[in-house]
């Protein structure tokens, strides 16, 4: 090796499972011909599809849930507390996908600042994240979908309604869509793109009339007690109540301040999509300016519309009385407007078929570049020599998650998700840090402000809703990340195209 291969724009640094790809190398990898993804994204695009994959089953159905179960009114303050956290991981994610512009997100920076171990296991995390993700919401999806055919008079056997239904064992809708989805990846991300736009602007809209229509019914009653008292934890083992009650020995109990952070780590769900925009840094025409733009725009936007909707939503019905399966359409439905709760529901499943949508192809597009790095089998980063889009993982990984959607019960796997997300935000806030250090001269397009103050601030908020999370999530996160271990061992460590140039 010479001096060249492990000198700041040489491919590697560093040795063993802590060796870091170089930046340069990272950018250099994607422009071989056949791994080659198509800059065709704009930063509007961009923001359209942070929007796009944000607005979901979050605020279209955990919403009610959550103030009926854990927070009351106060599920706004939740909103504000996740959007908070968002906020500070959405500032480190921008200066990483401004300096790192190549497909894989959390994974690629984490390769080219911490080591390859760090980026395996975030890789493996993030797979976690979008694929059980993409099921969630299919699952939440159909939900609609059967509400609005219930209506027309059609009803699917109740055996086809999916394992959350009384009966229910096959989701059939939630696996149809996944099916339908990959086959639109697969032709290509510009046509993804312009059926995103028109989507997206249905689901915004929707959104509003939820906001104004409903501000007209809101009373002031409603919202006695605005955070309701703390009421102790029916029932269970003990697993399901929050990591940090247990931690402290607190006697687990929903509603009260503590409340509003359980709330908050659930509704936190609402937010995860803006680190998906970062996925797409290799497909952006202009990364180093586009990609804070859009992370940061459509986080803002976000933020503003989930707050104003459980407000209102809080505010419409009290919320010991709200509905937990589609509680933005019942609660119009409750103040003796079914129009309303008709069109709500209809943009509710148009929408959320753009946020399976995009966390579908952030998947394959961590799979891809984990893949391309030889991390994973190398078949699977060859690009379709007509489409331009990473096939085999998609058509892969479309398949196993529809079967997973079609199997599966929403709730556990929310919070799943939830931990995977915070884990990858605590772990690119790190890499902020460690790059600044090590790479000091690199070109950084947006440049995070207050290093280290605020990653660190970062990492702590990130860690404090994960303790919010209930016990058995953690157990389940853990399994996945020994078995994501055992596969690196095994193979990635081996087979890494970084640890093939060293010898
Ligand atoms: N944020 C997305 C949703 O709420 C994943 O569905």
């Amino acid at each position: 090796m010479t001096t060249q291969d492990t000198g700041p724009g040489g491919p590697v640094q560093g040795d063993g499972i802590f060796r870091t790809k170089s930046v340069e190398q990272s950018i250099r990898d994607t422009e071989e011909p056949e791994h080659t993804l198509r800059k065709s994204l704009s930063a509007w695009d961009l923001m359209v599809f942070g929007v796009g994959v944000i607005i979901g089953t979050g605020i279209f159905v955990l919403t009610g849930k959550v103030a009926k179960e854990t927070a009351g009114p106060a599920t706004a303050l939740a909103f504000v507390a996740a959007g908070i956290v968002c906020a500070l991981a959405a500032l480190c994610y921008a200066e990483f996908a401004s300096t790192v512009p190549v497909a894989g997100s959390a994974y690629t920076f984490s390769y080219a600042s911490i080591g390859e171990l760090p980026a395996w296991i975030i890789g493996w995390d993030l797979v976690l994240e979008f694929a059980l993700g993409t099921a969630v919401v299919a699952v939440g999806w159909s939900g609609y979908v059967r509400s609005l055919l219930d209506n027309a008079g059609w009803h699917l056997p109740a055996a086809l309604e999916g394992p959350d239904a009384v009966g229910g064992t096959f989701d059939l809708l939630a696996f149809l869509l996944v099916l339908l989805l990959t086959a639109v990846l697969v032709i290509g991300i510009k046509l993804s793109a312009r059926l995103t736009a028109i989507v997206v602007a249905v689901k915004v809209a929707v959104v509003l009339i939820v906001i104004v229509a409903g501000l007209f019914f809101v009373k002031a009653d409603n919202y006695q007690p605005f955070i309701p008292p703390a009421q102790k934890q029916e029932g269970g083992s003990g697993l399901n109540a929050p990591l940090v009650q247990l931690i402290f020995g607190y006697e687990p109990t929903n509603f009260g301040v503590m409340g509003i952070f359980t709330a908050a780590s659930v509704v936190f769900f609402a937010f995860i999509g803006f680190d998906v925009v970062a996925t797409a840094a290799e497909e952006t025409r202009h990364p180093q300016r586009d990609m804070p733009r859009g992370i940061l725009g459509s986080l803002l936007i976000c933020t503003v519309l989930y707050v104003a909707v459980a407000l209102v939503v809080t505010g419409m019905q009290h919320y010991t009385e709200l509905s937990v399966s589609a509680p933005l359409a019942d609660a119009f439905k409750a103040v003796g407007h079914p129009f309303y709760a008709g069109i709500i529901s209809f943009g509710a499943a148009v929408g959320l078929t753009t946020v399976c949508m995009i966390l579908l192809l952030g998947q394959t597009r961590v799979f891809f570049a984990m893949s391309r790095d030889g991390l994973l089998p190398r078949f699977f980063s060859k690009t379709h020599p007509h489409f331009g889009t990473p096939y085999r993982p998609t058509v892969l990984l479309g398949s196993i998650i529809a079967v997973v959607a079609g199997f599966t019960s929403i709730n556990e796997l929310a919070t799943l998700v939830n931990i995977g997300t915070l884990f990858a935000f605590v772990v690119v806030a790190l890499g902020v840090i460690v790059l600044r250090r090590t790479r000091p001269d690199l070109h950084r397009a947006f440049r995070t402000p207050w290093v280290p103050l605020l990653p660190i601030v970062s990492i702590a908020a990130s860690i404090w809703l994960m303790l919010n999370l209930p016990a058995e999530t953690w157990l389940r996160f853990v399994v996945w990340m020994v078995i994501g271990a055992a596969v690196y061992f095994l193979y990635g460590r081996s087979h890494s195209r970084l640890g093939r140039t060293r010898v």
